[in-house]
């Protein structure tokens, strides 16, 4: 199994590529299934998650294929999908696919509203807690669909088509807004989407859609009306810069220290997780190009914060504020709102020397002068991540095992950070 060997120390001097996010692109990739038309979709991360959902979908009949590079593209460049659900061949989403990957679980929503039936199985648990799926459910049921539960499948029909009904969620869900506003496009009449997810990735499939022919206002605030309309067209669009790979790029240089550029970032897809690195003591510019992080010299400032849906500081972050946290002065707060269990990273920081004392849903860091490298693995991506960044300013060597959760969510990781000037390798077997 790969794993990533890491000699701390090096403070990152130069430019990140930042490259779509991971989070709209598979959704958007999931739209495809609303239309018998080409969707075509730019900017996409090569990603292990990726390419499980370009299997996941084909086993429903959708064709996807990829453009070629062109002369003068950038290795980083994205891949452009061309996907195309002209006939879908197959409504049921099996276990032994689903369970590899929560977010293919949205399947149900498309299928349902274009076939009028779904058979997709529960995702069951997972690395960060027990992640239900109930408020999907109830989402598809308040625009008609009628929904059984069959030997771990969630079976929900609608053989007239799904109307138009008010969702109100009783918490904020990300995939409870995206599979609301997918059903939606398709049902008969007006749907209310209350106390939706606004995160940017919302915005982006929102937009996607409304390229397609759905009617669609509010996306982005926690009311979104949605017109149902009998069928969507193709689009063409482009995925969103990924939020999340910038705020942890953002924090890695904050802990090495250096002055790098993350371009084609957009720093109002993630003001509170600058904020926070800012307040951390690092300065934060944004440019033209993207957005610059620089910190010189002076030493790293505790903050507290705890995660909360956008626009507050995302649970996606929380593990590499963290291992930023570990090095600052003084004691630092972090409280975990969002999923009850995602705390994975705490032990692997101890491994390298942080004091971190968890108590219920927060954690409390006192700051130490410098970690030192060992070995550690995490079994979740954000975790995972946090482990690099650690490890980054750590003294010595770190590997980081079990890096195929590094590659399901960052695209060329070590490549990205060895062009700033990390000692980082990937060593195969
Ligand atoms: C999305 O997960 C992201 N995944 C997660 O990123 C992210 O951490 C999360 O949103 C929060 O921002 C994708 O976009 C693919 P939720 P999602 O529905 O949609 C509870 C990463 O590392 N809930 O907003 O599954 C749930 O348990 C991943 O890239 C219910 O109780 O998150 C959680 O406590 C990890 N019942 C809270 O709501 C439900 O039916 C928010 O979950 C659905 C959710």
């Amino acid at each position: 199994m790969d794993r990533i060997r890491i000699v701390g120390g090096n403070a990152l001097n130069g430019a990140i590529p930042i490259s779509g996010a991971k989070n709209a692109a598979l959704p958007l990739m999931i739209v495809g299934l609303l239309t018998d038309e080409l969707l075509i979709l730019e900017n996409v991360p090569r990603l292990a998650d990726v390419a499980q959902l370009q299997h996941i979908l084909g086993n429903h009949g959708v064709d996807i294929t990829m453009s070629g590079k062109r002369p003068g593209d950038s290795a980083y460049q994205g891949q452009t999908l061309h996907i195309s659900a002209k006939r879908i061949v197959d409504t049921t989403a099996p276990y032994e696919l689903v369970s590899k990957m929560r977010a293919s679980f949205w399947v149900i929503a498309p299928l349902v509203a274009r076939m009028g039936e779904a058979r997709v199985s529960m995702p069951g648990g997972c690395a960060i807690g027990t992640r239900p799926v109930d408020l999907l459910i109830t989402a598809l049921e308040a625009l008609g669909a009628e929904i059984e539960i069959d030997g771990g499948y969630v079976v929900a029909r609608a053989p007239k088509g799904l109307r138009g009904g008010t969702i109100a969620f009783p918490k904020v869900t990300v995939s409870g807004t995206h599979v609301a506003l997918m059903a939606a496009s398709l049902a008969k009449g007006t749907t209310v989407i209350e106390n939706a997810a606004r995160e940017p990735e919302i915005v982006d499939v929102a937009e996607c859609l409304g390229k397609m022919g759905a009617r669609i206002t509010g996306a982005g605030t926690s009311r979104i009306v949605i017109e149902g309309v009998p069928r969507l067209s193709g689009a063409r669009h482009s995925v969103l810069p990924d939020r999340i790979e910038t705020g942890t790029y953002a924090m890695a240089v904050a802990m090495t220290g250096g002055d790098v550029t993350l371009q084609g970032a957009r720093p109002e897809l993630l003001q509170s997780a600058l904020d926070m690195v800012a307040q951390a003591g690092a300065t934060v510019t944004p440019t033209n190009e993207g957005i610059r992080i620089t910190r010189n010299g002076a030493g790293l400032s505790a903050v507290n914060v705890s995660t909360a849906p956008f626009p507050g500081f995302p649970t996606d972050l929380q593990a590499q504020l963290m291992a930023l946290m570990t090095c600052a002065r003084g004691t630092s707060r972090i409280t975990e709102t969002i999923f009850e269990n995602r705390f994975m990273h705490v032990q692997e920081l101890a491994r390298l020397g942080a004091r971190i004392h968890l108590e219920g849903d927060t954690a409390t860091i006192e700051g130490i002068d410098r970690l030192k490298g060992a070995p550690v693995m995490a079994t979740d991506l954000r975790a995972s991540v946090s482990l690099v960044i650690a490890a980054l300013a750590a003294e010595g060597e770190t590997t980081v095992n079990r890096i195929y959760h590094l590659d399901r969510g960052f695209e060329r990781l070590e490549d990205k950070l060895s062009a700033c000037g990390a000692q980082i390798e990937r060593v195969s077997g």
